[in-house]
């Protein structure tokens, strides 16, 4: 199906199902980004029903993009072709293949990552801080994101599908705090490098199971392994997991002597609450 031509330049295969012409997208900005891909916001023409124009997001390869790199979209690309509609999943709303590198369009999601999304609205107590005078969140937004969380890996596990990469970073937040679930398709191929941060400073280790990270054993059990961590990043507005985990392990010294003092951990936990990642 798929070619590598002479001059070094990928040529796939239009899929007429989802192949959209590229001269009706507009790119606007860059919105995201990893070590390979970028994301930018774009505007299609006529892409949805009852749409003459929509804001979308548009998935691509960075300049320097290796064929490794290539493969690993276009596996994304088919996989997603695969899964149908779900409110808590992202939607690949259609491709450009033909005279360009791939894109890969999806619906957009106003509000962006959840991770950002809940770091930008903690509760701090410099004001000032909250830039863009965001609204504060409730339990009941944050009990309303772990459930759609749920609700989006229940139907991805139903059509056996596995994430592999469930975490916050990667779980977007659309118009009125609807969650869509994803960057599954990174599904296979991927060699982490457990010891180091990736470019973004992210450590996927984290969130991955024992039996992942040591037999890369996936599975769905696995991810709900990441999703416990991801309960664990909305409780903590977007935190990680090793300040207060450290401190946690304090707590169990052995040695009474060793363990901190509540005034230590007044201190701590005040710093963590109100400004640490
Ligand atoms: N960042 C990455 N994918 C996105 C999407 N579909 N909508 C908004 N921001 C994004």
């Amino acid at each position: 199906l798929y070619m590598e031509s002479t001059e070094e330049q990928w040529k796939l295969v239009a899929d007429e199902r989802f192949e959209f012409p590229r001269n009706r997208i507009r790119l606007k900005k860059v919105i995201g980004g990893g070590a390979f891909g970028q994301v930018f916001a774009a505007t299609a023409t006529g892409i949805m029903d009852g749409e003459t124009e929509s804001t979308v997001a548009v998935k691509m390869l960075k300049e320097h993009a290796s064929s490794d790199d290539f493969w690993t979209l276009v596996d994304e690309m088919d996989l997603l072709k695969k899964i149908d509609k779900h409110l808590n999943v992202i939607r690949l709303l259609g491709c450009c293949v033909l005279n360009g590198p791939p894109w890969l369009i999806f619906e957009y999601a106003l509000h962006g990552n959840l991770q950002t999304f809940l770091r930008n609205r903690r509760r701090s107590r410099d004001a000032y801080l909250n830039v863009e005078n965001l609204e504060f969140l409730t339990h009941k937004d944050l009990a309303s994101f772990t459930y759609q969380i749920a609700k989006g890996m229940e139907f991805l596990a139903s059509r056996k599908f596995i994430h592999r990469d469930l975490a916050a970073r990667n779980i977007l937040v659309a118009e009125h705090n609807i969650i869509k679930i994803s960057d599954f398709g990174l599904a296979r191929n991927i060699n982490y490098d457990y010891y180091r941060k990736t470019s973004g400073g992210r450590e996927p280790v984290k969130w991955m199971s024992p039996e992942a990270l040591f037999d890369r054993c996936h599975t769905t059990q696995s991810d709900v392994w990441s999703f416990g961590i991801v309960l664990w990043e909305i409780m903590t507005y977007g935190g990680t997991h090793t300040p207060v985990y450290n401190l946690m392990r304090h707590c169990w010294q052995t040695n009474p002597a060793e363990r901190p003092t509540f005034t230590e951990l007044v201190g701590k936990l005040d710093y963590w609450l109100t400004r640490a990642s």
